[in-house]
């Protein structure tokens, strides 16, 4: 039986989540609220445009341009916008009036999480945020929640779905990017402005996001090291799976040991890499996404689902809708953060990781000793050298191709040594140089 009188729900936003959101929200409302205890009552629905065309299950008679005066109206309120502000805004104003708030919006996270979690935490309020990461794939209560007495050392995630779907067409069906992205633009995967996905924006606010939470540490958007899919060529493609790889672009968030210096801290990352084919991470396939954690007890897990999607992205947002209900039916805390590691956040040049450096080199006497020297000269170990002559040009000293892979060392000496070799006179042009993770 239910006696808690009804919340008040305000939704800001009826777009491709929204909509699904505010149809999901009415269509389920009894098993709802016998699930919740209390009913969900949708009050308004807050957007820019009252008479736009709507899909069916919103109803126009809740659409409202006055998002203030819907707010200050309700117990529990949802932003699924997206941008900066109004939606700071929005949400501050409705914590500060002592709502629980629901966002899916990773950029605002990302950008302003601090401010809001602090506002959150002064009023008692609670700050959920499921659908902001990875969409359907639960992630972010696993850190916040399951894994919490646990120390996570590694999350390697594919969390944006339109470059997974774009990589993923350049290995299986030979694609150039161009054509790959193009295929990509009119399924509708990439964003309005497609730079946020391939120049690698969107997961380095999903990784900034996750982190925080698994290293309870404050992660700047800033303070993220970020590279795109915008180099990968069709060669490196090829190669890649002539040699037992997949590129995939990875985000990374992962604890630092202390150097020689003692300085321990944290890195958040993201970039194209090889990962080998036999990795979990590998077979993630299309607009899919995929989230690897490993944990010191727990040891690796796994999640995996629909990154992506109005509907997927709405069943996050319910969930995280029920659970602040219940709060509000029970009492007692939420889900809650803390930034008290406050660990340093490291550059790329403190990671460990591996590189794949192709050269074009002068197929002469000496030369590989030239070129070995020069990664011994930075402390870089060479794990596999792999050589192939190229057909000799009439009127050309004749070039061989060398593939070196090494083992781990610092960012920084990696990329020293390619700099050594791009200045090096044994060496015509450096093909491809590309990080190495999962093994
Ligand atoms: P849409 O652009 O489809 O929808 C945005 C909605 O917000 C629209 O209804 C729009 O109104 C409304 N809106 C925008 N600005 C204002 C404003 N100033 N005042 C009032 N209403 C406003 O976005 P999505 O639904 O795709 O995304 C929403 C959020 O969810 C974003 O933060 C996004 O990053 C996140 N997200 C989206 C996923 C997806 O697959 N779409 C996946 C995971 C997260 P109107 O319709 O009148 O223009
Ligand atoms: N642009 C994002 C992606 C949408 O491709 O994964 C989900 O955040």
């Amino acid at each position: 039986m239910i006696e808690y009188r009804p919340l008040r729900i305000a939704l800001l936003g009826a777009g491709s989540v929204g909509a699904q959101v505010a149809r999901l929200l009415l269509e389920n409302r009894e098993e709802l609220a016998a699930r919740v205890g209390a009913e969900l009552e949708l009050i308004g629905i807050a957007v820019r445009d009252v008479n736009a065309k709507r899909p069916e299950g919103v109803p126009a008679e809740l659409l409202t341009t006055d998002a203030e005066t819907l707010i200050l109206g309700a117990d529990i309120v949802i932003e699924v916008m997206g941008g900066l502000e109004p939606a700071r805004t929005y949400i501050l104003q409705a914590l500060n009036s002592g709502s629980d708030v629901i966002t899916a919006n990773k950029y605002l996270l990302a950008t302003h999480g601090t401010e809001l979690f602090d506002a959150a935490e002064q009023v008692g309020a609670q700050l959920y945020f499921e659908a902001a990461v990875a969409a359907a794939i639960p992630i972010i209560r696993p850190l916040r929640e399951s894994l919490a007495g646990d120390k996570v050392n590694r999350i390697m995630g594919i969390v944006n779905g339109s470059t997974n779907y774009i990589l993923d067409r350049m290995d299986t069906a030979g694609l150039s990017l161009e054509d790959a992205m193009a295929e990509a633009t009119e399924l509708g995967y990439l964003e309005a402005d497609p730079s946020l996905d391939v120049e690698g924006y969107d997961a380095a606010q999903k990784v900034a996001i996750l982190a925080s939470l698994a290293f309870h540490t404050e992660v700047p958007l800033d303070h993220v090291y970020r590279e795109g899919i915008t180099k990968v060529t069709k060669e490196q493609m090829t190669s890649a799976r002539e040699n037992g790889y997949v590129i995939k672009l990875l985000a990374i968030a992962e604890r630092i040991a202390a150097d020689e210096a003692g300085e321990q801290g944290v890195s958040a990352r993201v970039y194209p890499a090889l990962v080998p084919r036999e990795h979990p991470l590998a077979a993630v396939r299309g607009a899919f996404n995929a989230v690897f954690v490993e944990a010191e007890a727990a040891g690796s897990l796994m999640f995996y689902g629909s990154g992506a999607g109005g509907v997927q992205t709405a069943s996050a947002v319910l969930g995280d809708l029920v659970s602040a209900a219940k709060r509000h039916v029970a009492g007692g805390p939420g889900l809650a953060d803390s930034v008290h590691a406050n660990l340093p956040v490291l550059p790329i040049d403190r990671i460990y990781t591996r590189y794949q450096i192709t050269i074009k080199a002068k197929d002469q006497p000496g030369v590989l000793a030239q070129i070995a020297t020069l990664f011994s000269q930075h402390g870089v170990s060479v794990e596999t050298v792999e050589q192939a002559v190229n057909p000799r040009v009439p009127g050309e000293a004749p070039t061989a191709n060398l593939m070196v892979g090494t083992h781990e060392a610092t960012d920084a000496s990696l990329s020293a040594v390619v700099n050594s070799l791009a200045a090096s006179d044994a060496v015509e042009s450096i093909t491809s140089v590309i990080r190495v993770e999962g093994l």
